[in-house]
């Protein structure tokens, strides 16, 4: 009877331990998945703010084509250094599908043409693009651009401007210069007080629209964008989130609403882009927004706004799946350790407090 129920205590034993070691186990996975979220949670939010103010980093990112720029100042090095001239031919891939073509024109190596091919260049000339190009590069600009392309600017290596920087600069910025004149004229609509203008709905992306509207008060700025991904919706909405707490600290900073699924109220009966998988980034604008004062700013923070947005979801995918991946590693080296122990001897069994105690057979 004695030793019945000795087996009996021992069975209960051995399974509250089990027990308890499932509850650790659990208690391990959630603070595991705890501990994964919190510091990503930290992490973007962290990011945000800093990115939102550090606008060298927008500008060199995403503002000005980097490569294009560099490929022309060591051109122009060189000529400067008194070395032989060289013949170019680079073709470039951006953002969006963008593509600028560096070469010469008819084997001239001192004459170096840049061109650029943008996809919805048609949208972009309904809205005066020729025009601003043709004021903002003046004597750069070739009247007939290269075949296949849609702008071409010539920067003679003969008659360099002393300052020269300025120049690459502003080659570099070519595309945001495309993309300006929509933003130009409706802000000028709304500067006038001219309502009821025909919205502007550029498709900047196979699949993804940005719609302009210009009332009296503001221009309405709706970017349709694409998420693949469930988890790119849940950072997207973090990230937006952190634009609204900026908004806290800033009074000047533009209103931003993010919505998913539900398009807003504009898009409604337009050919902007709308559907399941498709997020809604609102930018209201107010005329302290686009003056003339701060509308060139404006301009070149909205433009890219898309591209920074999805930028940093994969950065926070990417640093996601790396502390996921060393947490996962983590916890596989516990599981390992909790496996339990062979029977070292049937008859020995051990107490709640772990000391062992053997069966008095
Ligand atoms: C712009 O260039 C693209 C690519 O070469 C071309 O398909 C398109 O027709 C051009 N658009 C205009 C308005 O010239
Ligand atoms: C350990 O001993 C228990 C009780 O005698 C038995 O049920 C179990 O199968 C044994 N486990 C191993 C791995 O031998």
């Amino acid at each position: 009877m004695k030793q019945n129920r000795m087996n009996q205590k021992a069975l209960i034993l051995n399974f509250l331990h089990s027990l308890v070691q499932a509850a650790a186990l659990n208690l391990g996975i959630r603070h595991f998945l705890v501990q994964a979220a919190a510091p990503n949670l930290e992490f973007l939010h962290s990011l945000v703010p800093v990115a939102a103010t550090n606008l060298d980093f927008l500008h060199t990112k995403f503002l000005r084509e980097r490569i294009l720029e560099e490929t022309i100042t060591v051109k122009i090095r060189n000529s400067l250094n008194g070395n032989k001239a060289e013949s170019i031919d680079v073709t470039i891939a951006d953002f969006d599908s963008v593509l600028y073509h560096v070469s010469n024109i008819n084997g001239d190596k001192t004459k170096i043409r840049v061109s650029i091919s943008l996809k919805f260049y048609k949208e972009l000339e309904e809205h005066g693009a020729g025009e601003l190009v043709k004021q903002e590069y003046g004597d750069l600009l070739l009247s007939e651009p290269e075949s296949g392309y849609n702008v071409s600017l010539v920067v003679d290596m003969e008659k360099l401007p002393d300052d020269w920087q300025s120049l690459v600069k502003k080659v570099g910025l070519l595309k945001r210069n495309c993309f300006a004149s929509v933003f130009q004229k409706y802000f000028e609509f709304q500067e006038q007080g001219l309502e009821g203008q025909k919205k502007a709905i550029i498709h900047y992306r196979e699949d993804e629209t940005m719609y302009v509207e210009a009332k009296a008060d503001r221009v309405t700025v709706v970017f349709s964008t694409i998420f693949k991904d469930p988890d790119d919706v849940i950072i997207g909405k973090v990230f937006m989130q952190e634009f609204k707490e900026g908004k806290r600290g800033s009074q000047t900073a533009p209103h931003v609403l993010f919505s998913h699924k539900e398009p807003p109220l504009e898009l409604q009966d337009t050919e902007a882009r709308q559907g399941e998988n498709i997020g809604y980034v609102t930018f209201v604008l107010f005329p302290r927004h686009t003056c003339k004062a701060a509308r060139d700013n404006t301009i070149n923070l909205i433009h890219i706004f898309r591209d920074y947005l999805h930028y940093h979801i994969k950065c926070s995918k990417a640093y996601i799946h790396t502390r996921m991946r060393a947490k996962t590693s983590d916890f596989l080296k516990v599981l390992n350790r909790a496996r339990p122990e062979p029977n070292k001897s049937s008859s020995e069994k051990k107490t709640a407090s772990g000391r062992a105690f053997m069966r008095a057979n």
